[in-house]
């Protein structure tokens, strides 16, 4: 991914600081552990690098924002984002209480929003309950409540070394298809207590935000410019095919357009420079 390092906590300092300076003060934080097991153990351990780094940022920069992105698949050693069975298949509710334990372990360690990105069922009221009973009351859960089965992160998966090592993300990620189960999706995470919700990925899926927007509007709404909407801008660019300024902008326009008033994206800090007419 052009311009898109995977940073240590020290670097990732320089980064935010960049970042603050031109007006992006809400952070998403993944964490690549240096070793994977077949359970995802690091993914609640105190001393990795998301909780590290949110803890750092804390006191750094209190005036910052971190949200981080609570799954399995960056900690486990077949890629998968929950707990196998023996046939290897992703076993939803044993998968709960990791990710319930992974999210209290970014509460402690400063995290202002906790993300879960499994798309286990039930995964957002056994996080709001494990918080709570761990007394991070004001800790808010945003949910990739619509996350769809893409091809879109393939970059992503290079960078994080996450692609399943076998099969796909199908049984629990969305089929590209629909859009009325995004909304019985968000419905869920809303009901489970989700303070928040997105549609992941943006670009191909406008019509899916304009709908979210439209059915929840009570609820702030995310969308996920993801990996490979970045990385293709990027490779027609460099190609001499579209120009990047003006492409990345109208994609990020189109999608706070369809209705998401919050973009996680990977051309974060250059839209803001550009924005704000910043070389
Ligand atoms: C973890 C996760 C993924 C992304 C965000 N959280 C990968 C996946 O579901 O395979 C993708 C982000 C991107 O492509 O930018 N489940
Ligand atoms: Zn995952």
């Amino acid at each position: 991914m052009p311009g898109i390092d995977r940073v240590s906590v020290d670097e990732a300092m320089r980064e935010v600081e960049q970042a603050m300076l031109v007006g992006v003060t809400r952070f998403l934080f993944f964490g690549i552990p240096d070793e994977k097991d077949v359970v995802g153990t690091r993914a609640w351990a105190s001393d990795e690098a998301v909780q590290c780094m949110v803890t750092e940022l804390d006191t750094r920069f209190p005036e910052a924002q971190t949200i981080t992105d609570v799954c399995m698949c960056e900690y486990t050693s077949h890629g998968h984002c929950g707990k196998l069975t023996n046939d290897g298949e992703v076993d939803n509710d044993a998968t709960l209480p990791l990710l319930a334990k992974t999210a209290v372990s970014h509460a402690k360690a400063g995290a202002d929003i906790v993300a879960p990105s499994a798309m286990m069922d039930g995964q957002v009221a056994a996080i709001r309950t494990a918080l709570d009973d761990a007394g991070h009351h004001d800790v808010k859960i945003l949910g990739y409540s619509a996350k769809y089965a893409s091809a879109f992160y393939g970059p992503f998966r290079d960078a994080a070394g996450s692609a399943p090592s076998f099969g796909d993300r199908k049984s629990y990620q969305m089929a590209p298809s629909q859009c009325y189960e995004a909304m019985q999706e968000i419905e869920a995470d809303v009901s489970e207590g989700a303070d928040y919700i997105m549609v992941k990925p943006a670009l191909s899926y406008l019509d899916v935000i304009a709908s979210a927007r439209a059915n929840f509007p009570n609820t702030p709404l995310y969308a996920y410019n993801v990996s490979g909407e970045y990385a293709m801008i990027h490779a027609a660019a460099a190609n001499g095919w579209i120009d990047l300024k003006n492409g990345a902008l109208e994609v990020l326009l189109s999608i706070k357009r369809a209705g998401a008033e919050n973009i996680i994206s990977y051309f974060a800090i250059d839209a803001a420079r550009w924005i704000k007419g910043i070389a």
